[in-house]
Formats: C-alpha cells, sequence, structure tokens
C-alpha cells in the first residue's frame, strides 16, 4: 500500500521551509521596483550628468526627463513601503540575526579563497556564507542610503537637515550615485550567482 504523508512531518518527505513567504514576496516585489528605479534613474541622470557620459537611452525607461521622473517616484513608493516591510519582519523574527550575522573578516577572506578557487560550498542553502552575508546586508544598508539621499534631493528645502548630512544638495546627488552603483555592482554579482546556483533560484521562488 502506498502511504501520504499529509501531515508533513515525515522526515524522509519533508522539505524544510528557507525562505518564508514574506522574504519571497518582498524580494520579488523589490527586484521589480528596483529595476525601474534603476533604469528610470538612469534617463533622470542624463538630463544633468554628473560625469562625463550618459546612459544608452535604450537601456533607461520613461522616454524623456519628465517620463522618468515619474517611473522613478511611482518605483520609489514600492521600495520604501516594501523595504520597511521586508526590514521591520526581518528583525522581528530574528532572521537578520540568524541569517546575516555575524560577519567575520576572516571568513569573508577564506570565503573569497574558496570561491575563487572553485571549492565554496552552496549544498547547505539554509545557511549563507561569509560573502553572502556580507553583500546581502551591505545591499540593504546601500538601500538606506540611496533612499535617504535620494529624499535629500527631492525635499532639498523642507529636508535641509537631511541634505546637509550630505554635505549640500550636489554632495547627496553623488552619494545618490554611487550608492546605485553599488547596488547594480551587487545585482551583477547576484544575478550570475543566482544563475550558476540555479537551485538558490528555485528556492527563492518556491520557498524549498
Ligand atoms: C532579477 C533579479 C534578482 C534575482 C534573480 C535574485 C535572486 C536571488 C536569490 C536566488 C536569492 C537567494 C540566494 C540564496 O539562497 O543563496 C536572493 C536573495 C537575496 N536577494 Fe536577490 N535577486 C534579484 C534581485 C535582487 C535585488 C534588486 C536586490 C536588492 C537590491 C536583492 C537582494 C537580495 C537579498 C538582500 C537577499 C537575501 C534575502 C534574505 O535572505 O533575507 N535581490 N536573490
Amino acid at each position: 500500500m502506498v502511504s501520504v504523508d499529509i501531515s508533513g512531518t515525515d522526515p524522509a518527505l519533508r522539505m524544510d521551509v528557507i525562505h518564508p513567504r514574506w522574504v519571497r514576496v518582498t524580494h520579488w516585489i523589490n527586484a521589480v521596483a528596483i529595476l525601474m528605479m534603476i533604469t528610470s534613474g538612469w534617463r533622470v541622470y542624463n538630463a544633468s550628468p554628473l560625469f562625463p557620459f550618459l546612459f544608452p537611452d535604450s537601456i533607461t525607461i520613461g522616454g524623456w526627463l519628465a517620463g522618468a521622473l515619474l517611473w522613478h517616484f511611482a518605483a520609489m513608493w514600492v521600495v520604501v513601503v516594501n523595504g520597511i516591510v521586508y526590514v521591520t519582519l526581518g528583525i522581528l523574527t530574528g532572521r537578520f540575526r540568524r541569517k546575516l550575522l555575524p560577519i567575520r573578516p576572516a571568513e569573508v577572506v577564506a570565503d573569497i579563497k574558496a570561491a575563487l578557487s572553485g571549492n565554496l560550498s552552496h549544498d547547505d542553502l539554509s545557511a549563507y556564507n561569509a560573502v553572502q552575508r556580507l553583500l546581502y546586508l551591505g545591499v540593504i544598508l546601500a538601500g538606506a542610503v540611496v533612499v535617504a539621499s535620494g529624499l535629500a534631493i527631492w525635499k532639498p528645502v523642507q529636508l535641509q537637515e537631511l541634505t546637509m548630512l550630505f554635505g549640500d544638495y550636489e554632495g547627496a546627488r553623488y552619494v545618490h550615485f554611487f550608492a546605485m552603483a553599488a547596488i547594480v555592482g551587487f545585482l551583477a554579482i547576484h544575478i550570475v550567482m543566482a544563475l550558476l546556483v540555479p537551485k538558490s533560484l528555485r528556492a527563492m521562488i518556491s520557498g524549498r
């Protein structure tokens, strides 16, 4: 007779939840909204560049400055509300403490060496290695900086104390740009890693 484990308690059949639903939902909402923010932000940058280069129009959205600003602000609300939900639950459920801490420099160096020599194990998806922990915590902090500097640029008069934190309006623009660059750098590594270890991508979709 075939037995079916409807209780989900048979250890042979049970697969532990690696990413609870709230992590997966906030992660994918964030991924779409951040891509909108980056590509519309590049269009806004092109209207008044800080450096002697422009982003190709073909990789931007919004069509023109005003259109890009509409996309940027629409996605900004999604990123901020979704980010507050993710960070609050990350702290309250203890996930950040369990999964992202501690970060020990010696472990980061050892894991980078292991990764470069192709010896970094991805067998246990339930625990992040030291480099992942550093990158995830880093991108969460970069997200906080990009939002704070963005608010400083958006309302430099009403939020002048915040703007002063970055020196001045121009300073806030540079910080905003470099925080964006850090997020794009993170994403380049993050997406390549997700494709190289497809089971990690499956876990971020199904949870298991
Ligand atoms: C198409 C884009 C993206 C893909 C394919 C992707 C894929 C993944 C995967 C597979 C994981 C799980 C990693 C593992 O279990 O080893 C993950 C986790 C994570 N991703 Fe992404 N991601 C994307 C976009 C983003 C963006 C835009 C951000 C932030 C700017 C981000 C931040 C994170 C963070 C912080 C985690 C850890 C979440 C936690 O455990 O609480 N991802 N991502």
